[in-house]
């Protein structure tokens, strides 16, 4: 059964609801989501297996502890999932990342697809996908689907805030994928936009409205 785990740390919170202000200019807003993408980047990553070598310091030979694999790939879900990959980076700068390309019908909210590339040996790597939002859940179901189709199988996702309909949508279709977040919502309004929300991320992310 997925894990859903919500990141109450104070710095997280408060850049969310910076975030959430409808006042924060797209560059605060791209540096925001970057700085959010470390820190929740870093808790993810507090599972990663660590295996035993043997390294010499200036002063003698010991034994230390290095990351034994699997590599992983950031697979943000185009456009708005591209905020949080330069963070992650930071973290884990020699992981790979794919590019799944969706966008919601406007009139139907269905993701359509447009773009998939990934990782050659996606079947080997810890697979972190991400996305600002969570709404309806249907681009990351479909995201899933695909990643899954084309071989992934260690998956998880992340998202800055989701919508209680979208949780329930992607734990009902992924239930091996664990889901991190920073803020769960109340509802989704009539345009399934997420309540309160911050509105269009990727609009915001690049200035595009
Ligand atoms: C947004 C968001 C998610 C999706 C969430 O992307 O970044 O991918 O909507 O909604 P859902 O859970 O109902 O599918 P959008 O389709 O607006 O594309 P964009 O990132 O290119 O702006
Ligand atoms: N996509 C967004 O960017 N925001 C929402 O609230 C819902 C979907």
């Amino acid at each position: 059964m997925a894990t859903l785990m919500v990141f109450d740390h104070p710095l997280i919170q408060h850049k969310v609801s910076m975030l959430r202000d409808k006042r924060t200019t797209s560059k605060e807003f791209r540096d925001l989501v970057k700085e959010v993408g470390l820190l929740m980047g870093y808790e993810i990553t507090r599972n990663l297996p660590l295996k035993e070598v043997t390294i010499e310091t200036p002063i003698c030979k010991t034994k230390a502890e290095v990351l034994e694999g699997p590599d992983i790939a950031i697979i943000p879900i185009l456009r708005a999932g591209l905020g949080f990959v330069d963070g992650i980076l930071e973290l884990v700068p020699n992981a790979k990342v794919g590019h799944v390309g969706l966008y919601r019908d406007p009139e139907t909210h269905e993701a359509i697809e447009y773009y998939c590339k990934l990782p050659e040996d996606i079947d080997k790597r810890r697979i972190i996908v991400t996305d600002p939002m969570l709404a309806t859940g249907g681009s990351a179901v479909a995201a899933i689907d695909l990643i899954k189709e084309k071989g992934g199988k260690d998956i998880c996702a992340m998202f800055l805030i989701a919508a209680p309909e979208g949780i329930a949508e992607l734990t009902k279709a992924h239930p091996d994928v664990d889901i991190y977040i920073a803020a769960k919502d109340e509802c989704l309004n009539e345009n399934a936009y997420i309540v309160p929300g911050l509105g269009d991320a990727g609009d915001r992310l690049f200035g595009t409205k």
